[in-house]
């Protein structure tokens, strides 16, 4: 396998990420609990011990207590903080009421948001900074002036983007010094526009991928690193199901269920397999809580799908055969 984009900068970092969307007791004004702060134990203590270091935050998830729980299981063990990375992100406004959504990179946002995430942290930085997502109303050279700024204040090592395109991604990097290592975007065997694009150039059919074209081959080119969110297409097939499942989503499964067997792995292995496989090498985020699934997760790397195994899983989940 070839290396990591990410690992020019950081060598040890795993191919999973483990995305802590869910930690912190759900998205509620719930006070974090004991058990809250148990369960992430249990879960940060298991990346570690199954090698996934890399922990995916974002100042909103759960308000605020994914960060408040991660922060306390730092407290406990302060010697965690150097087997890791960490990353968080800024740049999506929720409303004290929750109500109203924006986003929100101005100076003062970002500045405000990543001194209130460094906070529930405990920690005096975090390694990479994802801006979450693009925001309309953002002067370029105010924002880039604000993470220069929190940059050489040590507030944080390396700057990311997520959910943006190869354009967005060119104008922020021409006006910031820190240089942009990774993208984030949504891709599954679900969510499969990043292959899509790629088929259906100068087809009807194309116009409905939403993933932008040229997106996969700048980052490739600009060697920045792609990370994958929901990209266990939240267990959907892989036990998890749907209420009325289509008959794409039953094919899909079964098929999965197969090659588990035949590749003897698992469900959630093999579906980030799949992922895995394409050669701009991704790194999954993986959002589930439960730990037996994480260490399904770890399996993944030891699959390596056939040609045929890799199309014949991306027709059934598009539910008709590729053009
Ligand atoms: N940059 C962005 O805009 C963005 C957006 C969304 C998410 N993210 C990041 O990506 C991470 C992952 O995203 P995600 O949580 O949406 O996606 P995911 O990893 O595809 O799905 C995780 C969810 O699916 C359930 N699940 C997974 N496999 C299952 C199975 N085999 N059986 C039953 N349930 C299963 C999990 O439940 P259990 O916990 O019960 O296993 C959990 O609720 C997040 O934690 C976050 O760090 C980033």
């Amino acid at each position: 396998m070839t290396e990591l984009p990410i690992h020019d900068y950081y060598p040890q970092a795993s191919q999973l990420v483990y995305g802590c969307m869910n930690l912190g007791g759900g998205w509620n004004n719930n006070s974090v609990s004991d058990s809250d702060i148990k369960e992430a134990t249990a879960i940060v203590e298991t990346c570690l011990a199954h090698k996934i270091n890399v922990f995916d935050l974002a100042d909103i998830y759960t308000f605020g207590k994914s960060e408040e729980v991660f922060g306390q299981v730092l407290k406990s063990m302060p010697s965690l903080r150097k087997q890791m990375i960490l990353q968080t992100k800024v740049g999506i406004k929720l409303t004290p009421t929750h109500e109203v959504k924006q986003y929100d990179l101005s100076p003062e946002w970002i500045t405000k948001a990543l001194n209130n995430s460094l906070k529930r942290l405990q920690s005096e930085n975090v390694d990479i900074l994802f801006l979450h997502r693009p925001d309309p109303l953002m002067d370029l050279d105010d924002t880039a002036e604000a993470l220069n700024k929190l940059h050489k204040q040590g507030k944080f090592s390396h700057l990311a983007v997520s959910n943006m395109h190869a354009a967005q991604i060119a104008w922020l990097q021409s006006a910031t010094t820190v240089p942009i290592i990774a993208n984030q975007l949504q891709m599954s065997l679900e969510h499969a526009d990043f292959v899509e694009e790629t088929i259906t150039t100068n087809m009807k059919e194309g116009c409905s991928s939403g993933f932008p074209r040229g997106t996969l081959e700048f980052c490739e080119q600009q060697n920045m690193q792609l990370q994958a969110w929901g990209s266990l297409a939240q267990g959907k097939y892989s036990g998890n199901g749907s209420d009325s499942p289509t008959e794409a989503e039953l094919a899909t499964s079964k098929l999965v269920c197969q090659l588990a067997n035949r590749y003897s792995s698992n469900a959630n292995a093999i579906v980030l397999a799949w992922l895995m496989k394409h050669p701009v090498n991704i790194q999954p985020v993986i959002g589930t809580t439960n730990t037996d699934r994480i260490i399904e997760c770890t399996k993944a790397g030891k699959v390596n799908l056939s040609r045929e195994d890799w199309y014949q899983l991306f027709e059934k989940a598009r539910g008709h055969e590729i053009p």
